[in-house]
């Protein structure tokens, strides 16, 4: 009996320990494929399941959902609580969606607090929805998660057996990386979110693990975002930029987590004009950012054969390096061909320092390329050749596993990791100290956006062509 009484005390302490303390906003959301099939089939057709996204900053968050034209209310609250007492309600606005029946409400909740949490709610066609929470994080220093290519769906816009065996592959990686990592802030994608840009339940699929609720996203537009406009539909990122010659999807964006500054570029848009324009919005707003990080789809210095595209190695080079250098960036982060590597120290295209995995770096000079891997397959044609470029520092060559990779920064350090997406067995890591200031002087950024109008009318004639091949072959590859 005593020992009964014993039981049932420590059992009604751990639950009133859960119930002060609440658990984790990523406790294990595990899920069968059976179960996810399961869900899968259950929610295909909902075309109501909400986009988190980051903020303009780390006090915010920006949220979006398709809801019945008729009832549409662009309405969150969001509450310390899971009753919502004392809820604070943002009201936002509803935007046209891609069909006829649906709007797109868009709201942004601001004053997040760091290290808080929080619970919310966004009105549905039915009333609140069910209450999902947000943890914040320190806002100084931070871990923030990259899994790029998740690529929801296959080749056709009605292709449920691809997207769902997809979408149980990005659910397993975030379950993955997030129960192994609890202190992740938000995740940023480098494109290819959707694989023909066209289908409602692409993005339905992508919303489907219950991590998404609580996980912001930052999303670039990969090529395959591109052969249609869902993206706009289903995303709100911040600050998005839509410069003077970016035509239908094209856009970029930028945003501020603790002191890093995140520049995301349309990198299927050859608009250089453009794009440098967003750069130099976002550095001058952000001066005292202490770190820089680019993000794009293509990878120029990606692992794989991503030098021997064209379009990577003629134009991406081209259009993109430059702003990178003249702005000194730390990082950039790329995608598209499926592999996972990381470059070496790159200054104008030209290896100036090695990175080797393991390794601690004191104000280097170079940018950091790191290529992620693919949700939907992994492994790029002539991964072996990877090591024969000298700017490899690391590629994953040897499996068929996807993976994930984390970046921790303080204002004096940053930390890279990837990790296997099935087992979290550490791949790569690198570590760059700085107590340098960005190297973007007056004169230099002068002297080298001087040079680089020749880029821009390049670029637009660029632009030109590329609408014309487009046109003919149908779409973006
Ligand atoms: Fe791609």
């Amino acid at each position: 009996m005593k020992r009964t009484i014993k039981t049932l005390a420590l059992v009604l302490a751990m639950f009133m320990l859960m119930q002060t303390f609440g658990v984790s906003a990523f406790d294990d959301k595990s899920m069968t494929e059976n179960e996810w099939k399961e869900l899968y089939a259950s929610l295909r057709d909902e075309n109501t399941l909400p986009t988190l996204c980051v903020g303009a900053d780390e006090t915010e968050l920006n949220i979006c959902w398709h809801a019945d034209k008729d009832t549409a209310t662009p309405k969150v609250r969001m509450a310390d609580n899971a009753a919502m007492t004392d809820a604070t309600v943002f009201e936002g606005e509803t935007t046209p969606s891609e069909n006829e029946e649906q709007l797109v409400c868009r709201v942004t909740m601001t004053g997040i607090k760091e290290n808080s949490t929080y619970y919310y709610q966004w009105y549905t066609d039915s009333g609140w929805s069910e209450a999902y929470k947000y943890e914040s994080k320190d806002f100084d220093s931070y871990k923030m998660l990259v899994v790029g290519d998740i690529q929801i769906g296959g080749q056709s816009t009605d292709n449920p057996e691809e997207q769902s065996r997809i979408g149980y592959v990005w659910q397993s990686v975030l379950d993955e990386a997030l129960t192994k990592n609890p202190d992740i802030s938000f995740l940023l994608s480098p494109g290819d979110n959707t694989s023909t840009g066209q289908a409602a339940d692409e993005w339905q699929t992508l919303l489907m693990p219950e991590y998404t609720r609580s996980l912001p996203l930052a999303l670039a537009i990969g090529n395959h975002d591109k052969k249609g406009m869902t993206y706009e539909y289903y995303t709100h990122m911040p600050n998005e930029f839509f410069g003077k010659y970016f035509e239908g999807l094209d856009r970029d964006c930028w945003f501020r987590y603790g002191d890093v500054l995140y520049l995301v570029f349309d990198a299927t848009s050859g608009s250089a004009a453009d794009h440098k324009a967003m750069a130099d919005e976002a550095i001058a707003a952000n001066p005292d950012a202490k770190w820089r990080v680019g993000v794009m789809h293509q990878g120029l210095y990606a692992a794989g054969v991503a030098m021997l595209e064209p379009e990577t190695a003629i134009m991406l080079n081209a259009v993109f390096q430059p702003i990178f250098e003249m702005y000194d960036l730390d990082i950039v982060f790329t995608g598209h061909t499926h592999m996972q590597g990381r470059s070496n120290f790159i200054s104008d295209g030209a290896v100036v320092g090695f990175a080797k995995s393991g390794e601690t770096y004191k104000d280097p000079n170079g940018i950091i390329y790191v290529n992620v891997n693919a949700c939907c397959d992994q492994g790029s044609l002539g991964k072996e050749l990877s090591y024969l470029w000298p700017y490899t520092a690391y590629a994953f060559v040897d499996a068929d596993v996807t993976t994930y990779t984390t970046v921790e920064f303080t204002d004096t350090t940053m930390a890279l990791k990837t990790f296997r997406g099935d087992n979290s067995e550490l791949l790569d890591s690198v570590t760059v100290e700085k107590e340098d200031d960005f190297n973007d002087g007056k004169i230099r950024v002068f002297f080298r956006s001087l040079g680089y109008k020749i880029m821009e009318v390049l670029g637009w004639l660029y632009l030109k062509i590329d609408a014309v091949v487009v046109s003919i072959r149908g779409g973006h590859f």
